[in-house]
C-alpha cells in the first residue's frame, strides 16, 4: 500500500499569531515557486494553539494545501479543566493531526502511555489524526532496550485505542536524545525502530492496517540528512522541530524527493 510521506513542522513554543501568519505564507511561497506537488508529500504546520486561528485564516484566504493543527489535547470532552482545549475546539478550527504524547510533554507534564492513548482516542472522535509520539532517552539506548521500550510505549497508548481505530492514526518515532541536539540517528537507527513499530502493529492490528500507517522519524531533521532517512522502507515522513521554523529549509525537507535525485 502506498503510504503518501508526510512533513510535519513542530513549532513547540515558538512564534506569535502574526509571525505564524508570515512564516505560513513564506513556506507557501517557497514551495509554489518549487512547483510543490501537494499530491506526493503532504505538508502540516503544528503551531501553539493560540496561533491556529491566524493560521486557519491564512491557509484558507490563499486557498492553501498545507494543513496544520495543535501540539497537544485535552482527554476530556468539555468541562471544569482549565487550561485545556478540546479535540472539538480543534476540529472546528479546522485541524487536521494532533500531536499527542511528545517527549517533551511526557518528560515535562508527566504524560503516560494511557493518558496519550485517551488523547488519541479524543482526537479520533472528534476526526482528528493523532500523531503518536514514541521514543527513548539516551540511557535507553545506551543500555540497548530501545526496541522494546519505544515497543511498550506502543502497546501502552494502542491498548487504549483498539482496532477499529488504529488504523486512523500516525506515528512518530522520535528518540529524545536526537531531540534538538544536532545528534540525528542515522538512517539505519531509525529504519531499525520504525521498522518494528511496523511490526508490532501488524502483530496487534494485522498487516493490512500496519502497512497502511505512517510512520515518521524526529529528531535534527534538516533538509542535509531527510533524503538519506526517506529512502528507509518504513520512514514514511518527519516531524521537523528547530528547522520548521526556517521556511527556506523547511521547503527544502518537503521537496526531499529532489534531493534524492
Ligand atoms: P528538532 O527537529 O528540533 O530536533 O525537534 C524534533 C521534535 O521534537 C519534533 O517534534
Amino acid at each position: 500500500m502506498a503510504r503518501i510521506p508526510l512533513m510535519a513542522g513542530n513549532w513547540k513554543m515558538n512564534l506569535d499569531h502574526l509571525e505564524a501568519t508570515a512564516l505560513a505564507q513564506r513556506l507557501y511561497w517557497a514551495l509554489r515557486d518549487a512547483n510543490f506537488d501537494y499530491s506526493k508529500v503532504e505538508v502540516a504546520l503544528i503551531p501553539p494553539f493560540t496561533d491556529l486561528r491566524s493560521v486557519q485564516t491564512v491557509t484558507d484566504a490563499d486557498n492553501m494545501a498545507i494543513v496544520y493543527g495543535a501540539q497537544d489535547v485535552s482527554v476530556h470532552a468539555a468541562g471544569a479543566y482549565t487550561g485545556e482545549i478540546s479535540a472539538h475546539m480543534l476540529a472546528k478550527l479546522g485541524c487536521s493531526f494532533v500531536v499527542v504524547g511528545h517527549s517533551e510533554r511526557r518528560q515535562y507534564h508527566g504524560e503516560t502511555d494511557q493518558e496519550v492513548g485517551e488523547k488519541a482516542k479524543a482526537a479520533l472522535g472528534a476526526g482528528i489524526t493523532p500523531i503518536i509520539c514514541v521514543g527513548e532517552a539516551l540511557a535507553i539506548r545506551k543500555a540497548g532496550e530501545h526496541v522494546a521500550y519505544t515497543l511498550a510505549q506502543i502497546d501502552g497508548v494502542y491498548a487504549e485505542l483498539g482496532p477499529t481505530l488504529a488504523p486512523a492514526t500516525t506515528v512518530a518515532y522520535e528518540p529524545v536524545w536526537a531531540i534538538g541536539t544536532g545528534e540525528v540517528a542515522t538512517p539505519a537507527d531509525a529504519q531499525e525502530v520504525c521498522g518494528a513499530i511496523r511490526g508490532r502493529l501488524a502483530a496487534l492490528f494485522g498487516r493490512e492496517t500496519a502497512e497502511g500507517i505512517r510512520i515518521l522519524y524526529g529528531g535534527s531533521v534538516k533538509a542535509s540528512n531527510v533524503a538519506s532517512i526517506m529512502a528507509e522502507a518504513d520512514v514514511d515522513g518527519a516531524l521537523v522541530g528547530g528547522a520548521s521554523l526556517d521556511p527556506a529549509e523547511f521547503s527544502k525537507i518537503c521537496r526531499f524527493a529532489e534531493l534524492i535525485a
